[in-house]
């Protein structure tokens, strides 16, 4: 049985367009795959640790080669709880908006959480960095408010879909499909008609998984 995390990042919800694309994907996906397993991470109802304190200097504890404290320990496992969770899935769907080009910071929070060294990325100076999060599928469904695809002269502003395209790629998780709904700030037809195409491509997307 396939099992897909579904990571949220809108707090909108039942105004958010990329929640509302990232349905259409889900329920293609099931009535597809009717086994799929969706675990739903929800980034504005979950907490994640904090990275400071004996979370941080874990982290370095690790990149030095030193063994944890108990207190290091135990903020650790929390970290490795959330990779674990990652990594059980076989499949990943985001949806995102845009927020002052970027991602909105509860996926950066999460992103700097599931970025770790010997968990989801390796070093060694024969080989550098190897990503060890593999044979995965991924899809992100990203909405804007501006418009920034090819042509718009914006290209360079979207941080958006390189953040999350090149911290996945930095992984493993190469195989990813990204589909765009822009601009979402314009007049209410025009959005209703870019939304639609968006729909189109969630569902061809999540036919060919
Ligand atoms: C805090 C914040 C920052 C935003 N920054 C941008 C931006 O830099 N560029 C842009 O095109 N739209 C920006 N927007 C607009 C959203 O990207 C747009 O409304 C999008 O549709 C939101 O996605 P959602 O409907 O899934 O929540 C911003 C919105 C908020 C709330």
């Amino acid at each position: 049985m396939p099992k897909l995390l579904y990571i949220e990042a809108s707090p909108r919800k039942s105004r958010s367009k990329s929640i509302e694309v990232a349905h259409t994907f889900l329920t293609t996906l099931q009535s597809t795959h009717s086994s799929v397993d969706v675990d739903k991470l929800d980034l504005w109802a979950t907490e994640l640790p904090r990275f400071d304190g004996d979370t941080v200097e874990a982290k370095y504890a690790i990149l030095h080669g030193q063994s944890h404290t108990p207190e290091q320990a135990k903020a650790w496992k929390r970290v490795e709880d959330v990779i674990e969770r990652f990594k059980s899935a076989d499949w990943y769907l985001f949806s995102l908006p845009m927020w002052n080009f970027g991602v909105p910071y509860v996926l950066k929070h999460f992103i700097d959480v599931i970025i770790q060294p010997g968990l989801t990325f390796s070093f060694s100076p024969a080989e550098g960095y190897k990503g060890l999060v593999t044979g995965k599928k991924a899809a992100a469904i990203y909405a804007r408010g501006g418009a920034y695809g090819p042509g718009t002269g914006a290209e360079d502003y979207d941080l958006q879909s390189k953040t999350l395209a090149g911290i996945l790629g930095f992984i493993g998780v190469t195989d990813f499909a990204h589909i765009f709904i822009e601009p979402t700030l314009a007049a209410p037809a025009d959005v209703e008609a870019t939304i639609a195409k968006a729909k189109e491509l969630a569902i061809s997307t999540a036919k060919a998984w």
